[in-house]
């Protein structure tokens, strides 16, 4: 079988932006692939990457095992250029634990009251940042959610979301570009906030073991995981595992969130109907928002020489590659049509026309396979009910200049805005 080297064109000029300076990254691969064709190697900061998007190269991707093909490793690859290693080493609870039903259930109570929250902050009328907006609603529900007493409110909750948004581990593909200043630094401002985390956690454990016969879901699954700990083991691996959890969650459901505002708020249709409560019609909307605004890199790292086949013949890749493919490059090309903002296009979780494309793998929001995401229904009744909820009480109106634009180093996640997204409100 041949090596892809052999075989394979390789991207001439082209790097990855945490190795060079990209402009636009997501651009940069769609350069290479009019050049190339669906598959093809970039050469970048010392490792080797087969792009591919072929359908059957696509279906390839998403069947590789993680014993052979590891997401895990790509992921903590690419979180570790921001975040550090304490954050991963001995982690007891991981954010994939977090799905159960009854804690899914609790989560969603306790976004009903960051929705309160934000009502109050909002008062009648005013302008504000919708990415911002809905960023803040995240951390609030994260943290009534998992990180113990008191750490939703007041000082502490200040405290907590200043020191997360230094953390934020998606940093690590919205702005690849800055992580060699985070190298250079040691850092420096990460650690100092993990200190700040770690103190508020403290404060609420001791809030918590005041009164350990009030017990709340996940928070008192992590402290139960560290009950046999000496004091200062306890509270920081009580902390570090708020800590990952927190950094997982909110890196893409509330910027998905922003999106599915920002087109329902242009589309007066959608528009009313989400305001008088339709559930289905929102679901609908925030799958198509997330569709569009996908900036994934969707990367497996090769643990396990591994025959891949691209679609125009099989490849033998091996170790230490990495075989990616890139969503936004599928997402709205795979077929006419799909660079429209369409909810109608969705029934439940599915794309109604996802037989006529050459591979119904080559669109999603969520993913497919056995990597796809556990927190989808999740996420989808999150952002119905954040949507049907403040467009259900506000009138919204665009104070954007034009539609807001992605971050163009970014390659990966859900797009961050590039500017400010004002919008204006009056409660209804
Ligand atoms: C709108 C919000 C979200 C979107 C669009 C989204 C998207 C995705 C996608 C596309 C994948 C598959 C990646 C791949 O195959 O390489 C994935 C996996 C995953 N997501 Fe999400 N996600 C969202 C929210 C969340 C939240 C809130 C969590 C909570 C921690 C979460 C946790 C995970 C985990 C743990 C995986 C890996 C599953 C595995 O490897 O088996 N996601 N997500």
């Amino acid at each position: 079988m041949a090596n892809p080297l052999d075989v394979l064109p390789v991207a001439d000029g082209i790097g990855l932006p945490w190795d060079v300076a990209v402009d636009d990254a997501v651009g940069a691969i769609a350069t290479a692939r009019a050049r190339y064709g669906d598959t093809f190697v970039v050469e970048s900061g010392g490792g080797r990457y087969l792009f591919t998007f072929s359908p059957t190269g696509v279906e390839s991707f998403y069947a590789l095992g993680e014993e052979t093909a590891s997401k895990g490793v790509a992921d903590f690859l690419m979180l570790r250029r921001k975040l550090p290693d304490e954050v991963f080493a001995g982690r007891r609870l991981l954010p994939s634990s977090l799905f159960r039903r009854d804690d899914v259930t609790s989560y969603l109570a306790n976004l009903d009251g960051a929705l309160d929250a934000t009502e109050v902050e909002l008062g009648e009328s005013g302008t504000v940042d919708l990415f911002a907006l809905t960023r803040r609603l995240g951390h609030r529900m994260g943290l009534a959610s998992w990180a113990g007493p008191g750490c939703a409110d007041g000082d502490a909750f200040e405290r907590l979301v200043r020191a997360f948004d230094v953390l934020d581990g998606s940093d690590a593909f919205v702005h690849p570009d800055a992580m060699a200043a985070v190298a250079a630094s040691g850092m420096r401002a990460e650690r100092a906030a993990l200190t700040e985390v770690s103190e508020v956690i403290e404060a609420s454990l001791r809030q918590h073991d005041s009164t350990p016969e009030v017990r709340a879901g996940l928070f008192s699954r992590i402290v139960d995981a560290w009950a046999s700990e000496p004091p200062d083991v306890r509270n920081r691996g009580i902390a570090m595992d708020i800590a990952l959890i927190h950094i997982a969650s909110m890196s893409n459901l509330m910027a998905a969130l922003g999106w599915a505002l920002v087109d329902v708020i242009v589309h007066p249709d959608q528009l009313r109907l989400v305001a008088d409560g339709d559930r289905e019609l929102a679901s609908s909307c925030a799958l198509e928002s997330t569709r569009l605004a996908q900036r994934s890199i969707m990367a497996r790292v090769v643990l396990e020489p591994v025959a891949f086949d691209t679609g125009v013949g099989v490849v033998d890749v091996p170790k230490g590659w990495t075989i990616a493919t890139l969503l936004p490059l599928l997402n709205t090309s795979a077929a006419a049509g799909l660079e429209d903002w369409d909810p109608s296009r969705w029934h439940r979780h599915r794309l109604v026309d996802a037989h006529a494309l050459p591979s119904p793998m080559l669109v999603t929001a969520f993913g497919h396979g056995r990597h796809s995401c556990p927190a989808q229904p999740f996420s989808l009744a999150a952002m119905t009910m954040a949507m049907t909820r403040l467009v259900g009480r506000y009138d919204m109106r665009p104070e954007w200049v034009g539609y807001p634009r992605p971050v163009s180093a970014q390659i990966g996640g859900v797009a961050r805005a590039a500017d400010p997204c004002p919008v204006g409100y009056t409660k209804r």
